[in-house]
């Protein structure tokens, strides 16, 4: 049976993910975050002292990702270990990025993530799903927002934390984050010409989950 898939693609801190997880929620498809599983192997890179470009390589083989679904909530295995815990500080932020401008990193998590898609109804985030792992999507969308927005909701969320950032050094980090994403040699992030654009730097959260979620509706009723 012809599984249907959601493409969504876009820069740090636009929200993909909680927006996607939303939407699968919504509609019981699978929320697969691409980002958590280049994350699980930084955090791999990390430990075992493997962040240069050649030894990454020459050691990718070792790797064994895997994503465990319970109800719509995605768990990521490394060998066997549920990481799902470790993979969200700067480290591993730091290790994903890395490891992520790899081409035999990214070809040995493409199988996998063709596989999932094949298999599931899926709601895919990353940075090259709708150009690169899923071209021939039901439904590609580009999410973003400008830097000034994603640096401010980034700020709300750390500004309780102690050592906060200011928001200037915040807005710093995503403009070189979104340039680095932009100009790297391998999959850099770009809109898929076929992709609906879709800038929430004014909308809210539940706006935004609506509109996607109707825009999937709209696909699945042909
Ligand atoms: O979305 P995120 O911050 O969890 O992603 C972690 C890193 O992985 C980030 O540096 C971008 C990279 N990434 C990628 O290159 N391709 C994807 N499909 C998803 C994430």
């Amino acid at each position: 049976m012809k599984t249907i898939n959601i493409a969504i693609d876009g820069p740090s801190g636009a929200g993909k993910s909680s927006i996607s997880k939303a939407v699968a929620r919504e509609l019981c498809f699978v929320h697969v975050d691409t980002g958590a599983m280049y994350r699980a192997i930084g955090l791999y890179a990390l430990r075992h002292d493997y962040l240069e470009r050649e030894t990454i390589e020459a050691h990718i083989g070792e790797v064994e990702i895997e994503l465990k679904f319970i109800g719509t909530s995605q768990h990521v295995m490394l060998c066997g270990e549920d990481v799902t815990d470790y993979i969200r500080t700067p480290e591993v932020s730091m290790a994903a990025s890395k490891v992520s401008a790899v081409p035999a990193v990214r070809e040995h998590l493409l199988g996998l993530q063709k596989r999932i898609a094949s298999e599931n109804n899926v709601i895919m985030d990353g940075r090259d799903i709708g150009a690169v792992i899923l071209p021939d999507a039901d439904l590609k969308i580009f999410l973003t927002a400008s830097a000034e927005e994603r640096a401010s909701r980034r700020y709300l969320e750390l500004r309780e934390k102690p050592d906060c950032p200011s928001y200037e050094e915040i807005l710093r980090d995503i403009e070189q984050r979104d340039y680095n994403d932009m100009h790297r040699d391998i999959a850099p992030l770009r809109q898929a010409e076929d992709a609906v654009l879709v800038d929430t730097t004014s909308m809210g959260f539940n706006e935004v989950v609506e509109r996607i979620t109707a825009m999937v509706r709209e696909v699945m009723n042909g």
